[in-house]
């Protein structure tokens, strides 16, 4: 994960900020004609609210998020930071992408401190880096350079970098895409921390159906606009049940399944019986199970 701070002075802390998407879409122009890769997006998110955007490769996620930060314009629509547009790149948003792009030559904590608003006294500057890197877990590596920590740690430092910015809004494009599977579940629960103790807004890409129902209030599949749709936005699913969550429930593998299918993924899932199904004892009714082939005596 690496960061774009969008660098402007800061007062201090913000608090979580709104973000709400009206109608916007994104025509690009390629040689082969213009490319609508983004249309009529509408999307609400609350303060405080973690969103994931989960779709097919290429149907217009890291798109949308640059839209959220400024760093492209929509050709229609609008998109307030709570209630108004930024002009340009939008100073209450901090972007950070999935591939570490940290300051080789400089420490941990200088690599953090690159985050702070610009105009930060320097007193109060360390002491927010030195909590920053507390929050991560990264207070006695602080004075280690890039080459010398692990992926999850490079991870770690560019989360605090982008929460130095003290955003509003916290825009992750796949940002634990280059880990390993283990610590990438470790790095799960420390957005969930760090979301507690920091709140911001965030919408965060994903391609990992089952993060996305870990972390996210709500989950959006987006399509390619092309593809037979006029919108990009195919479904808002929100994700039950109050975080941290169980990631063997049964209702977050009916979702799963689900928005796989919705993916075009077939995943053979055999729904769990409603507790209506189920009989005193908890078995399930024959009537209403679902019969695996072996069992079938056709
Ligand atoms: N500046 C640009 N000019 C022309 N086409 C662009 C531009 N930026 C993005 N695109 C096209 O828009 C489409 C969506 O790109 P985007 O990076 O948003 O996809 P994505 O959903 O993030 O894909 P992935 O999951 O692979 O990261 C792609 O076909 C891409 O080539
Ligand atoms: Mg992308």
């Amino acid at each position: 994960m690496s960061i774009t701070s969008l660098s402007q002075p800061a007062t201090g802390p913000r608090s979580a900020l709104p973000v709400s998407l009206q109608g916007v879409g994104r025509t690009f122009a390629t040689p082969t004609g213009p490319r609508t890769v983004l249309a009529d997006v509408d999307l609400d998110l609350r303060a405080g609210e973690i969103v994931a955007l989960i779709g097919p490769s290429g149907c217009g996620k890291s798109t949308l998020l640059r839209q959220v930060s400024r760093l492209d314009t929509p050709d229609r629509g609008a998109i307030l930071v709570d209630g108004t547009a930024a002009g340009g790149v939008d100073h209450r948003c901090a972007v950070a992408f999935q591939e570490p792009r940290l300051l080789p030559w400089r420490t941990l904590r200088q690599n953090v401190a690159l985050g702070l608003p610009h105009g930060t006294p320097r007193a109060a500057g360390a002491a927010r880096v030195d909590e920053l890197l507390d929050l991560v877990g990264l207070e006695q590596s602080a004075g280690l350079r890039p080459r010398q920590v692990s992926g999850g740690m490079a991870q770690r430092t560019s989360l605090a970098r982008a929460l130095a910015r003290n955003p509003g809004v916290l825009l992750l494009d796949e940002p634990f895409g280059a880990l390993d599977a283990l610590t990438r579940l470790k790095m799960q629960d420390l957005l969930l921390e760090v979301h507690a103790a920091e709140p911001t807004t965030v919408l965060l890409v994903t391609h990992d159906v089952e993060e996305a129902l870990y972390l996210a209030d709500r989950v959006v599949l987006l399509g390619a606009p092309q593809h037979g749709a006029a919108r990009s936005v195919r479904r808002v699913v929100t994700v039950p049940g109050a975080r941290p969550r169980d990631r063997a429930s049964a209702a977050l593998a009916e979702l799963r399944a689900d928005l796989l299918e919705g993916l075009g993924v077939h995943t053979h899932h055999i729904p769990s019986p409603s507790a209506d199904d189920r009989t005193v004892d908890g078995a399930v009714p024959l009537a209403t199970r679902s019969i695996p082939d072996s069992e079938n005596p056709s």
